[in-house]
């Protein structure tokens, strides 16, 4: 016998089915709650609701536990590279080495961007932020490629992810090429994919590129960390807009978008010029400590806290021991990782932040390793949405092929009763 769970209102009492999930997790389904009752339920920023079951990526905030497709963070992390965790998110199953290497040749097939992508580049002032670039420039590529996915078809799928993965990173990378007044670089199809990465933004035509495979290592590690994280903002986005059957670059568009908030994968960058700030302030952490908790200062700690994780994020557990190694390995030494340490240790020994569960989250120690890597500040939430893009496609294309109803969430009303317009 299935557990149910009872809601009483007024004297009348209304039975509800108990969801339990893979993992022991449970809901109460209440598809027929209005239905039956007359009422909707209140739930801002959702933190108590379930938008859909989902096989991709599975979270427990209160043991810090992230796995994807079944595999703990933490093995990927160590074992995996990122294309192939990108297929394991997308298709399920890990690739078969045949099926990696398709997939990475597939993928080169479709790196070539349209060169009137250029113009629309050219359309962005030097100043202009490149999330907002890679928002409009993933949604032009709907102009250049009109034919919207037939997510019934196997082939057709698999084409639009080899597709968005080729052609996303590359115009990723042409936001840092424009705003920097260097010519665009093109994918070289010798080489692989995160190493195309650095060459894209770093290549000049006067001189060859020098790889360091400390930086393609840690730079993967970072992708697959970032790769996907069930129902966040972002990824709602992404669902939200395809539940309208968007196409899917119009879709990741709404998710750069959303993504580009500092409460969410901009912190990375806010986290970096909070620490920066504090350096330039003479390093007085507790200052910032002191504006974190202050009600009447809208500051906050940005990269702690975490809308799920009330526990360490076992991302930033990972992400701490690579700053470490790569800052080690690459000779770099630099003050805001000993800012950011400091910060640390007094925010978890502070009786606010562990009264509240606040714990450094994804983005406290990434944005060191991107600056130890020479990426520009203004460039680290772009890092993010190259590492979440896998996890996007695969959330998205789980949507479509489970034929969710378009997203339309109900509310309250609590404006003005019926008045007449004179
Ligand atoms: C990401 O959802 C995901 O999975 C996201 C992500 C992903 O992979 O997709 O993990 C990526 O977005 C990580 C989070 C990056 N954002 C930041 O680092 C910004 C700083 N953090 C906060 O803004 C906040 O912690 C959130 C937005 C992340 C979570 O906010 P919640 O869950 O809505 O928490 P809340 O606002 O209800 O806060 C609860 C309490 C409040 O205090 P009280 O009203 O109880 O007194 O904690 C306080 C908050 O004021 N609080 C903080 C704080 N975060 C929460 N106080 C100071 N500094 C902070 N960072």
């Amino acid at each position: 016998m299935s557990k149910t769970a009872i809601l009483e209102i007024d004297g009348k009492k209304y039975e509800f089915p108990i969801f339990k999930g893979s993992e022991n997790e449970e809901a109460i389904d209440i598809k027929k709650l209005r239905d039956l009752t007359g009422m909707v339920t209140l739930d801002p920023g959702y933190k108590n609701s379930g938008s859909c079951t989902s096989e991709i990526t599975f979270l427990d905030g209160e043991l810090g536990i992230l796995r994807y497709r079944g595999y703990a963070i933490e093995d990927l992390a160590e074992n995996a590279n990122f294309l192939e965790v990108s297929y394991l998110l997308i298709f399920g199953e890990k690739p078969t080495a045949v099926q990696l290497d398709k997939f990475e040749n597939d993928i080169r097939k479709h790196t070539l961007v349209n060169e009137e992508m250029k113009s629309i580049l050219d359309g962005f002032p030097k100043t202009a932020h490149p999330m907002g670039i890679l928002a409009a420039m993933t949604s032009a590529l709907t102009s250049f490629n009109p034919k919207s996915v037939d997510v019934e078809n196997e082939k057709d799928m698999y084409c639009a992810v080899c597709k968005t993965m080729g052609k996303f990173l590359v115009i990723a990378t042409w936001t840092f090429r424009k705003n920097m007044g260097y010519p665009m670089n093109y994918y070289d199809n010798t080489k692989g994919y995160v190493e195309n990465f650095m060459r894209l933004m770093f290549e000049i035509p006067t001189e060859p590129y020098k790889v360091n495979q400390t930086v393609i290592d840690a730079l993967d590690k970072l992708f697959i960390l970032h790769a996907d994280h069930e129902q966040n903002c972002s990824t709602s986005t992404v669902r939200m807009v395809g539940s309208s059957h968007a196409g899917l670059f119009a879709s990741i568009s709404a998710g750069v978008s959303a993504l580009w908030g500092p409460l969410h994968g901009g912190a990375n960058q806010a986290v970096l010029e909070m620490l920066e700030e504090i350096h330039n302030n003479g390093g007085d952490t507790d200052k910032y400590l002191a504006k974190a908790k202050d009600k009447a200062d809208p500051f906050r700690l940005m990269g702690f806290g975490h809308r799920v994780y009330k526990n360490f994020d076992p991302r930033a557990k990972i992400i701490k021991k690579a700053a470490n190694e790569v800052l080690a390995t690459l000779g770099v030494e630099d003050p805001i990782l000993e800012i950011a340490r400091k910060l640390e240790k007094a925010a978890l020994e502070d009786e606010y932040f562990k009264a509240r569960n606040l714990y450094p989250n994804v983005d406290f120690y990434s944005g060191i390793i991107y600056r130890a890597l020479g990426i520009p500040t203004d460039m680290f939430t772009v890092m993010f949405a190259i590492g979440r893009l896998p996890g996007w496609i695969a959330q998205w294309k789980e949507m479509r092929e489970n034929k969710e109803p378009i997203g339309r969430p109900r509310q309250i009303y609590t404006g003005s009763p019926l008045r007449e317009f004179k």
